[in-house]
């Protein structure tokens, strides 16, 4: 994943329903003219949004696009979501979203000995890189920690309360891209 490939996107439409967990629902489905889209919600909008949208509400969600070399299809990441007017259906009522990185994601990566020797250091570099590069300092806590009793599937790290195993060095952007705006 890279910023490079996301493009900035604006859609209003209906609010349909959530896609997934009820109390923090990782996507909604929005109804633009004919056709349903399917959004997936920045992580500090996801409770939030859940408590607050009924549906045929009307809404204005902004965020990032990414075309999805493997399917050829569009991905769609909300950073902002508003309610529009009732009236006017064009001018927005009130903005929902709250600050991005007011749900601070703590990231720990094993750093003993049968994590380090499978490139946990090396995974750790990589995480702390890719928070610099992207501005993402704001949004994640990265600490290195003991022995998280998985060696058998290290390199191991823990994102919130989220257990990652075999982690490569190829899937840092994509971790990174379950807890942040990027
Ligand atoms: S050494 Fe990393 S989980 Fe045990």
């Amino acid at each position: 994943m890279s910023d490079s490939a996301r493009q900035p996107f604006e859609l209003d439409g209906e609010f349909i329903g959530f896609v997934g967990h009820t109390e923090k629902p990782k996507y909604i489905h929005l109804g633009c003219e004919e056709r349903v889209m399917q959004v997936k919600l920045a992580k500090n909008l996801r409770s939030l949004l859940a408590t607050t949208l009924e549906p045929g509400t009307r809404l204005r969600v902004s965020g990032r696009a990414k075309l999805e070399r493997r399917n050829g299809q569009l991905s769609l990441k909300a950073e902002r979501v508003a309610l529009l007017s009732e009236s006017d259906g064009t001018s927005v009522d009130a903005e929902l979203s709250t600050t991005p990185g007011s749900d601070r994601i703590k990231i720990l990566v094993c750093q003993k000995s049968k994590c380090r020797k499978r490139g946990g250091q090396r995974i750790y570099e990589a995480i702390e890189a890719a928070v610099r590069d992207r501005g993402l300092q704001a949004q994640v806590t990265l600490k290195s920690s003991g022995c998280l009793k998985r060696c058998s599937s290290a390199p191991n790290l823990l994102a919130g309360k989220q257990r990652y195993k075999s982690v490569r060095l190829k899937d840092v952007s994509a971790i990174l891209g379950e807890y942040c705006v990027i």
